[in-house]
């Protein structure tokens, strides 16, 4: 089955080598992009839609999102607007909501934020356990994640639950909880984090999760400086997440070593903090990915689009750099190289724009501009 997108007037393809195009038109078969031309020279497919000029991107790669979950810290969130502080602290709240919730109530509000992603024009979502916090809790926690994606992250040691001692939590975290979790994980991660874990800790984490065959992510200088970023650097993690607390030497190591920096400028919205210094990171030429980190506490949004409007007026990213920290910056951020650019053979995932641009993701923020999505070649939305 192949389809033919005609009449495409900006088709950002985030290729390095074929860049943006004007006037385009791309043929989709089965699940791939099969072939990338001028509209005049299109050829023939069994099914053909005119977008009219619209603009079209890859479909959005969201390398960072907790959504096993239950209820909502919307009261939080209003005392943080009143002069709260966010703390880490808060995360038990969610547990406690999760732990009560039935396997129907926990994968009813994974749809709907699947479906939300989907709708801002995310194709590829990561998502990570950490509101169980117990063997059985979190192996569910991402047994039912696995149901809605292949990016599933065990993060076991995202607090230490108030029940357990801190030296036997961590032992279970690399001992049976990994057993119990890995067979439905492809990563592992940690809070690095005052009032979550020390670097020391999260070592051992990550490692054991290595020696468990995941790979490694880290929550790393989210609410001050710290040491996250160079454990991630060290172990050769994916992805150092947040960022928000940099020193010229973790920019140094990030722009020297393979793991990526994932900013998630929803989190400063919604806790009202300093934004990350990505101008600094792209100078200094480390990859930057922009994802939504959607998880009730921190930030409740799974607007991608937001996230690029807030990277470009808050975090001095173009719009060229924020589009393509949401498609290549996230594939890579997973390590994934089927998805993030529209290319002959990569996966058909396309998000059509109602506009004639990218820029009007930034210049138009909060309209709702996702005119189409595409996954694996079927138009989705
Ligand atoms: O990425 N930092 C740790 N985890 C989430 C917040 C989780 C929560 O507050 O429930 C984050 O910000
Ligand atoms: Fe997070």
């Amino acid at each position: 089955m192949s389809v033919l997108l005609t009449n495409i007037g900006l088709l950002a393809t985030q290729d390095p080598e074929l860049g943006e195009l004007t006037d385009a038109a791309i043929v989709l078969s089965d699940d791939r992009t099969a072939w990338i031309g001028p509209s005049a020279r299109a050829p023939a497919a069994d099914e053909q839609a005119d977008l009219d000029g619209r603009a079209v991107l890859p479909g959005f790669v969201d390398s960072h999102a907790h959504l096993v979950f239950a209820g909502d810290r919307a009261a939080e969130f209003a005392a943080r607007m009143a002069g709260t502080r966010y703390v880490a602290g808060g995360i038990q709240t969610t547990v406690a909501a999760t732990r009560a919730a039935s396997d129907d109530l926990l994968r009813a509000n994974l749809a709907r934020l699947a479906r939300e992603l989907l709708v801002a024009g995310v194709t590829t979502f990561e998502c990570k356990s950490g509101y169980g916090l117990d063997v059985p809790q979190e192996q569910r926690s991402l047994r039912l994640a696995s149901e809605f994606t292949p990016e599933t992250t065990f993060l076991g040691a995202h607090v230490v639950p108030p029940e357990v001692v801190r030296e036997d939590y961590l032992a279970s975290v690399c001992g049976p909880m990994l057993a119990a979790c890995a067979p439905h994980a492809r990563w592992i991660d940690a809070f690095c984090e005052d009032g979550a874990f020390s670097v020391d800790e999260c070592r051992l984490v990550l490692q054991a999760g290595l020696a468990a065959g995941l790979g490694a992510r880290l929550h790393a200088n989210q609410l001050g400086p710290g040491p996250g970023v160079g454990l991630a650097v060290e172990l050769g993690a994916a992805s150092a997440d947040h960022c928000t607390y940099l020193t010229s030497a973790d920019v140094d190591d990030l722009a020297t070593g393979s793991t990526v920096a994932t900013l998630l400028p929803l989190v400063e919205f919604s806790t009202r903090s300093p934004y990350p210094d990505a101008r600094t990171l792209l100078d200094a030429g480390a990859a930057v990915a922009i994802a939504t980190d959607c998880n009730p506490g921190s930030g409740y949004s799974t607007s991608m689009p937001l996230a690029i409007a807030l990277a470009v007026r808050e975090m001095r990213m173009t719009p060229r750099e924020a589009v393509y920290a949401a498609t290549m910056g996230g594939a890579a951020a997973l390590r994934r190289d089927d998805i993030g650019r529209i290319a002959v053979g990569q996966r058909a995932d396309l998000t059509v724009l109602e506009a004639p641009s990218y820029i009007h993701l930034a210049y138009r923020p909060g309209v709702p501009l996702i005119a189409q999505v595409w996954r694996s070649g079927v138009r989705v939305v």
